[in-house]
């Protein structure tokens, strides 16, 4: 029987190659104030930024840029939302990876409020925020994050008090996403191999939710399908490759929508906390804790077999395998080798090159939460799981 399930509305979806040229018609439409956020460095070495600024420049709006260069943290987000909060801005656009997204999509929902942003985050705000925006475009640089589909921009603060929450609303969701495989092109390799790891876990955990749904699992499996035809190819061979390129990015797009209705498991449980205590790029905890966690998974569900995700996951892992015909269990052990060489193909760092060591294990377990993950851990099994990533 299929349970009572939500699924959240989606932007207007432009991909294809090419497809930033339309940016400027779809930002002229919603009025003539106009600020773009852009990430550091990439696009705009590629000369991309430059042509997408320049061709905004064209269609005569008053036209604010702000670079984002590092994940968005309250302090960030409040800066540019009073910055501009007089100055009529009517769309918002993200030109980056998920950090300048998520920044795009925090400053969206903020210049019509009246706080500043801790007070309507998810867990620490004391407000619900009431979803008035500026509506928001989303141009991905990254394939990664899918946050150009989601409805929440997840904001860190680091240090010894750090957290990583979201700020959520169905209205969050950006007006428009505008996926041109050529943006990526030029994406550097650790970020491709890293981003890439952040699109599979996220596939992988929201395929073997226990909330996931028909919706759900029909794009996280045509995404991980994806996933095992294109990440590798990406990262080799990235720079010229543009199928491999589009391949990415439609995974990376199904895992925002995925992760948005089916909810996400362990490996971004741990995220939460190993991103707010450390200074760790969200897509390399994603990358070290992949292979860990679900060979522990694996371990757990054959010993599960009546539970749901047991049949997902002997399914993921034949969309993984090169063969056709195997035992069940043949499968799951092949899949757990190529997560691991997956791993290594794409040179995944270690959390302890980020300054994770065995002091932090035990305040990264007190404070992960399995999310929606099929099965349980003792805290003993957790520790196991963070020391094979650390
Ligand atoms: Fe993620």
């Amino acid at each position: 029987m299929i349970a009572p399930f939500r699924f959240s509305s989606l932007p207007v979806v432009h991909f294809g190659t090419g497809k930033r040229k339309i940016l400027p018609g779809i930002a002229k439409e919603f009025g003539s104030g106009v600020l773009i956020l852009t990430g550091s460095s990439s696009i705009h070495n590629t000369g991309h930024g430059e042509e997408i600024i320049n061709g905004l420049k064209q269609i005569n709006v008053r036209l604010f840029h702000e670079i984002i260069a590092r994940e968005p943290s309250p302090e960030i987000v409040d800066g540019i939302v009073s910055k501009y909060k007089q100055s009529d801005i009517d769309v918002v656009i993200a030109v980056g990876g998920g950090s300048v997204m998520d920044a795009g999509k925090a400053v969206s929902a903020l210049l019509p409020v009246e706080y500043g942003i801790k007070r309507y985050l998810e867990g620490i705000g004391d407000l619900k925020h009431p979803g008035l925006k500026v509506p928001c475009i989303a141009l991905p640089t990254t394939s990664g994050t899918g946050s150009e589909m989601t409805k929440n921009a997840v904001i860190s603060e680091v240090g010894e008090e750090g957290f990583k929450k979201s700020l959520r609303h169905e209205k969050f969701i950006p007006e428009h996403a505008i996926i041109d495989p050529e943006m990526m092109l030029s994406c550097p390799d650790r970020l491709t191999a890293t981003s890439g790891m952040d699109a599979f876990s996220q596939l992988l955990e929201s395929y073997l939710s226990s909330q996931s749904n028909p919706f759900t699992d029909a794009l996280a499996l045509q995404g991980l399908k994806h996933i095992k035809k294109y990440l590798l190819r990406a990262y080799l061979e990235g720079d010229q490759n543009i199928e491999s390129r589009a391949g990415m990015s439609i995974a990376a797009m199904f895992s925002g929508i995925t992760l948005a209705n089916a909810g996400l498991g362990l490996v971004h449980g741990f995220a939460s906390p190993l991103g707010g205590y450390f200074e760790i790029p969200h897509g390399v905890v994603c990358g070290a804790l992949m292979a860990p966690v679900f060979s522990f998974t694996i371990d757990k569900l054959i010993e599960q077999k009546d539970n749901p995700a047991y049949h997902k996951m002997v399914i993921a892992s034949k969309v993984f395998s090169d063969f056709k015909y195997r035992e069940e269990k043949e499968f799951l052990m092949a899949f757990k080798e190529k997560l691991v060489h997956i791993s290594k193909v794409l040179e995944i760092p270690r959390l302890s090159e980020y300054g994770f060591g065995e002091e932090g294990f035990e305040k990264i377990i007190k404070n992960t939460s399995h999310k929606q993950h099929p099965v349980a851990f003792t805290n003993e099994e957790l520790k196991k799981i963070i020391s094979s990533a650390a």
